[in-house]
């Protein structure tokens, strides 16, 4: 049984392929495409999936599709008579989906007809849970998925046993966790779809001095019965406009019409130009808006946790990557094991709806566990020489040559020990936003200075926002306060005081730090990376940032070929092959 999930016309479009209940394959349209986040519909999603399956479109059983117009149809009329070009745009993108079956044909020159596959249209939020829960090594737990808004909802949470979900609330159109965050983040001048998450970075420079505003702008509701929250209203545009939103393309990046309103800017002050420069004001705003998003969605949980009694959570939805915020679920709620797929956002909708099609409509068992990110396009050694070979590196003073796994892992590690940046490729792409070891670039943890360098000479970005680090599984408890495993970079957690100064790059000015803990059995290759450079240093650490400048993560050999030209990386391992700049 072949069931394919798109997620399309959506940000972050992306396909995925069950195969009698086991992910197969999974990717983001913006690795090929290399537009960020890019909407539209996956084609070339869509056949690498088919590709790594083996399969063709004919073999494929189901269709699911993270989409559901008849949800909240209600809420939906009633938001469309008061905002008609709302409804028009809405309407617009809804005719892109009833021709979903009419985009696959054409992308694969095929008659309509002779599509056999049964369509599924999943509630954004149901895939956004299935998406988690299905994927999790839990067999029973409780589920909670917020967003900015799908299919009318922001927040989803509910239960989750065997093969079943059952949903126990939501919140709908206009309260919404995420546009509160994407509001305020907007305010202070970071416009660019996807900029949250440079907030969260920023809010550990500030303290929150202005909880009582931020309670006014999003309000708790946590009595009997109820687990919700509501937005102050007045702080914001998209109720009365409608969230203006475009990415039905697949060549942009998705962008969001203004969120906040003049009465933010009254409150708060003027708000900040993207030029403008970041004062304390601002710093004080970040924090006090990333303190507020704890307070609620950590109160959510922790409402969650005592009604369900359950001590296994999975979350899912944009705001499931506030790893500041789950770092902080075991001490704020009753939660003891926590799980968030790699590609928590919009991205992981095309699994969350073909697993939902496996087992909440199929009714199959549980047969499948994601622990780990590594479901997207391989190279073979022959593609990876071809693409070396059709260089000329060698003219340009590089050194390049094929090793031996050891004496690559030797060599790559005593590289990184001598404070050179390596960009290390190897294997499947990761599935979801993060680098975690196949397309990653690796430096040295113990240096502070680290941190200046990448952003100066690759990755060019805003020096407020800190660097991850890699650590050996094993090692975890050693360095952070927590070792609760946390394999995709979701979770935060304070290193431990007399290991800051062992590890100051990948350490945030707060203390803490986004880990990735790399076990053998998830990435053999990267883990001998750590554990050999373990060996050379002592610290079982490595400063893991995503192998890409400004662009989409590198897919294939010649974009990782062309970002270390363009870029002032030291050395590359790509495949077997160790590329230098000079001769060591
Ligand atoms: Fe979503």
């Amino acid at each position: 049984m072949n069931i394919l999930g798109i997620n399309a016309y959506h940000g972050n479009s992306s396909a995925a392929m069950v195969c009698d209940g086991q992910l197969v394959a999974a990717v983001e349209e913006e690795r090929f495409n290399r537009v960020k986040y890019a909407a539209g519909f996956p084609t070339q999603a869509i056949r690498y999936c088919l590709n790594e399956a083996g399969l063709t479109l004919g073999e494929i059983h189901h269709v699911a599709v993270p989409r559901n117009p008849y949800a909240r149809l209600g809420t939906k009329i009633f938001y469309a008579l008061r905002m008609p070009s709302f409804a028009r745009e809405r309407a617009k993108v809804l005719g892109k989906f009833q021709g979903i079956r009419g985009a696959l044909a054409q992308a694969f020159d095929t008659d309509p007809n002779k599509i056999r596959a049964q369509f599924h249209r999943i509630e954004h939020h149901r895939a956004h849970l299935a998406s988690s829960f299905y994927c999790a090594p839990f067999e029973r737990a409780a589920l909670l998925s917020a967003d900015g808004l799908g299919d009318f909802a922001s927040t989803m949470w509910g239960t989750g046993s065997g093969s079943r979900l059952e949903i126990e609330g939501a919140v709908a159109f206009p309260h919404s966790l995420g546009l509160f965050y994407s509001a305020v983040t907007q305010y202070l001048g970071f416009l660019k779809f996807g900029d949250e998450y440079k907030v969260m970075g920023l809010a550990a420079y500030g303290q929150p001095e202005q909880m009582d505003l931020f309670h006014d702008i999003l309000r708790f509701e946590n009595g009997s019965g109820r687990n919700g929250f509501k937005l102050g209203l007045d702080y914001f545009s998209h109720h009365r406009t409608g969230p203006e939103m475009s990415w039905a393309e697949a060549d942009k990046t998705p962008a969001l019409g203004k969120l906040f309103s003049e009465q933010m800017e009254r409150r708060l002050g003027s708000a900040r130009a993207a030029d403008g420069t970041l004062l304390e004001r601002h710093r004080n705003l970040a924090a006090s808006l990333q303190a507020r998003l704890e307070e609620v969605y950590l109160g959510m949980l922790r409402k969650l946790g005592e009604r369900t009694g359950l001590k296994a959570v999975c979350l899912a939805g944009g705001v499931a990557f506030n790893c500041v915020a789950n770092g902080k679920i075991f001490e704020a709620t009753p939660f003891e094991l926590v799980y968030v797929q790699p590609a928590a956002g919009d991205g992981g909708l095309s699994v969350g709806a073909a697993f939902f099609v496996w087992h909440q409509i199929l009714r199959n068992p549980r047969s499948f566990v994601m622990d780990h990110a590594y479901w997207g396009p391989e190279y073979s050694p022959d593609e990876i020489r071809r693409a070396v070979d059709s260089t000329d590196l060698g003219q340009k003073g590089c050194v390049v040559c094929e090793l031996q796994e050891p004496e690559l892992i030797r060599r790559a590690a005593g590289i990184i020990a001598d404070g050179k940046i390596l960009g290390w490729f190897q294997g499947r792409a990761e599935w979801g936003p993060r680098a975690l070891g196949n397309r990653s670039i690796v430096a040295d943890p113990r240096r502070s200075e680290m941190k200046e360098i990448l952003n100066r000479r690759i990755k060019h970005r805003e020096s407020f926002r800190p660097f991850a680090p890699s650590i050996l599984a094993e090692a975890a408890g050693e360095y952070f306060e927590k070792s609760h495993p946390s394999p995709f970079m979701t979770l935060a957690y304070p290193v431990r005081p007399d290991k800051r100064e062992k590890i100051p790059a990948p350490t945030h000015v707060d203390g803490t730090g986004r880990l990735q803990t790399v076990t053998r059995e998830a990435n053999p290759r990267y883990h001998a990376l750590i554990s050999a450079f373990a060996d050379l240093t002592g610290v079982p650490v490595v400063l893991n940032t995503s192998f890409n400048d400004n662009e989409p993560i590198v897919c294939c050999p010649e974009e990782a070929i062309n970002c270390f030209e363009r870029t002032q990386m030291d050395a590359l391992v790509l495949g077997d092959f160790l590329i230098t700049r000079h001769a060591e």
